[in-house]
């Protein structure tokens, strides 16, 4: 056994001893949640939009932004779950995997979330897109902008936000499940975006909140967020026990991975 090899096997005992111990993930139903098999984010909390889906401003704009359906009656689209490095049939929590849209996708990359940096119109109420620091800074500058006003970015907010194109197991399509306590007795799940979970080592060993922020026109991107979004996950399915085969439900994925893409 050489040192790669021994050191895979560390890796691969350490992850198995970890996996034997970290929770399990439940959909709604109160079923395992599984690899592969599409299912609905719902927002825990109802009267706060509808479920998760994938959106493009215009005909030809690409990769997809992940958004938030803005009525509570409609689902969005199906997303399926990948553990990073296990091969394992069953999502556990604060393991990370990948997120991937499951529709047909127009854009050449892939339909796997990554975290990138986005251009928003700010939202003046949102606390998110206008922390307190920018406030201040917008407080002290008004007098400025009002002699001077070809300061052309004073609107817009970079945030870091949910798309597809990414590449499984890198950084910035990093994801992980946890759970959280937000009602007691009703099961709800927070998403985080965890870059040194994956890929290449990088600094730091921080997991950042994935909830929805909302830009001056109301819409609702999913993006890194100071905020809690408890979610829940609906299989687009309906019921099924854990037991039935993996392969059939991937089959029939094809079939209903019917392309719903709201275009603007
Ligand atoms: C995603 O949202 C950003 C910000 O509104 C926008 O500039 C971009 O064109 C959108 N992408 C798509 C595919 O619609």
């Amino acid at each position: 056994m050489n040192i790669t090899c021994s050191f895979t096997f560390i890796l691969i005992f350490t992850l198995t001893l970890l996996s034997a111990t970290s929770a399990v993930i439940y959909d709604s139903s109160g079923n395992k949640l599984l690899t592969g098999i599409p299912y609905y984010i719902l927002p825990l909390l109802r009267g706060t939009g509808g479920g998760l889906t994938v959106t493009r401003a215009t005909k030809d704009a690409c990769p997809l932004n992940v958004t938030q359906e803005p009525f509570e009656v409609n689902n969005g689209v199906p997303f399926t779950f990948t553990p990073i490095v296990l091969d394992e049939q069953i999502i556990r929590g604060a393991y990370p995997i990948s997120i991937e849209a499951n529709v047909i996708n127009p854009c050449s990359g892939s339909n796997i979330w990554k975290v990138t940096s986005t251009a928003l119109k700010k939202h003046e109420e949102n606390a998110l897109l206008t922390s307190k620091k920018d406030k201040d800074k917008n407080k002290n500058k008004k007098k400025k902008d009002d002699d001077d006003d070809d300061d052309k970015n004073k609107d817009v907010a970079n945030v870091e936000t949910v798309t597809t194109g990414g590449e499984f197991n890198k950084p910035e399509s990093c994801f992980q499940i946890v759970e959280d306590n937000l009602m007691p007795g009703l099961q709800s799940y927070q998403i985080q975006n965890c870059p040194f979970k994956c890929g290449p080592s990088s600094s730091g060993y921080t997991c950042y909140n994935i909830g929805v922020v909302t830009d001056a026109d109301g819409n609702g991107y999913l993006a890194r967020t100071d905020a809690v979004f408890p979610v829940v996950f609906t299989s687009s399915y309906g019921a099924f026990s854990t037991s039935a085969k993996v392969s059939t439900f991937s089959q029939l994925s094809a079939k209903v991975s019917a392309l719903s893409l709201s275009v603007k």
